[in-house]
């Protein structure tokens, strides 16, 4: 998979492309990853890439011939062009499985009070990293970039996708390390028994235990299995929180 992201700030990215397990999927030709300055695109001899906003109003607006340019100078057949912006549909784990299917992502990063708006036409999505506002599209196509590399095939181990949180609708069950005792702080004893059946109860437990107190939008739309429906019985009956939309199911 090839990344190409068009940005002012391509230094922004070298601690990214070059640090820990990004840096080794692309010495391992999982993912090329490209930065391209919109600056050097700019037809004025200034050098400028943003002006004014027609109507008025405060901060600098992208104009549209660099950031064209630059998209029209890497564009291929196979292409799949986002924009980032806050005003864009959520990214969530769900998309970055998408895209990790693409052979080329092109992200395109605004600054400053944004982009002219004539430059959505030619992209095929607007996406948002979440809703809050940051001063430009960098981090967030770093976080995108980040969660669709870890993603293609050998970057991670496989299995080690399958427990993480939102890839089966629940978030993760917690983890412990050694020492078993930290102070006084024990890991629980069914991790170490060494029963497999148990341990992958437990994890399942806790998973739809962290769910249900920190996510519970999560599980509205949720097809129980019989076993986690035992779970939220045993939480109901133990006074734990629980969200009256799902008390329908342990009835
Ligand atoms: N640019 C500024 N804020 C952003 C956000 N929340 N998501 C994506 N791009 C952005």
């Amino acid at each position: 998979m090839k990344i190409t992201i068009l940005t002012l700030f391509p230094e922004m990215y070298d601690g990214f492309i070059n640090t820990s397990i990004i840096a080794r999927a692309v010495k391992q030709g999982k993912v090329e990853i490209e930065c391209v300055n919109i600056r050097d695109f700019t037809l004025d001899k200034h050098n400028h890439v943003d002006d004014t906003p027609f109507g008025g109003g405060r901060g600098m607006v992208m104009m549209c011939q660099p950031v064209l340019d630059a998209l029209a100078h890497v564009r291929k057949a196979n292409s799949h062009v986002i924009l980032m912006a806050p005003s864009g549909k959520t990214f969530n784990q769900a998309c970055a499985r998408n895209y990790a299917q693409k052979e080329h992502i092109i992200i395109i990063c605004g600054h400053y009070e944004g982009l002219d708006a004539r430059i959505y036409d030619e992209v095929d999505e607007l996406v948002s990293i979440g809703d809050y506002v940051l001063t430009g599209g960098e981090l967030a196509s770093m976080v995108i970039s980040d969660a669709v590399i870890r993603l293609l095939d050998g970057v991670i181990e496989e299995e080690s996708h399958l427990d993480e949180s939102f890839e089966n609708g629940l978030l993760e069950y917690p983890h412990y390390t050694k020492p078993a005792d930290y102070k006084g702080k024990k890991v629980p004893e069914v991790l170490l028994s060494g029963h497999h059946e148990n341990i992958r109860k437990f994890r399942l437990k806790e998973s739809l235990r962290n769910t249900l107190k920190i996510r519970p939008d999560l599980l509205e739309n949720r097809e129980f299995t019989k076993e986690e429906i035992k779970f939220l019985r045993e939480f109901a009956e133990n006074g734990e929180f629980f969200p009256s939309n799902l008390v329908k199911i342990i009835k």
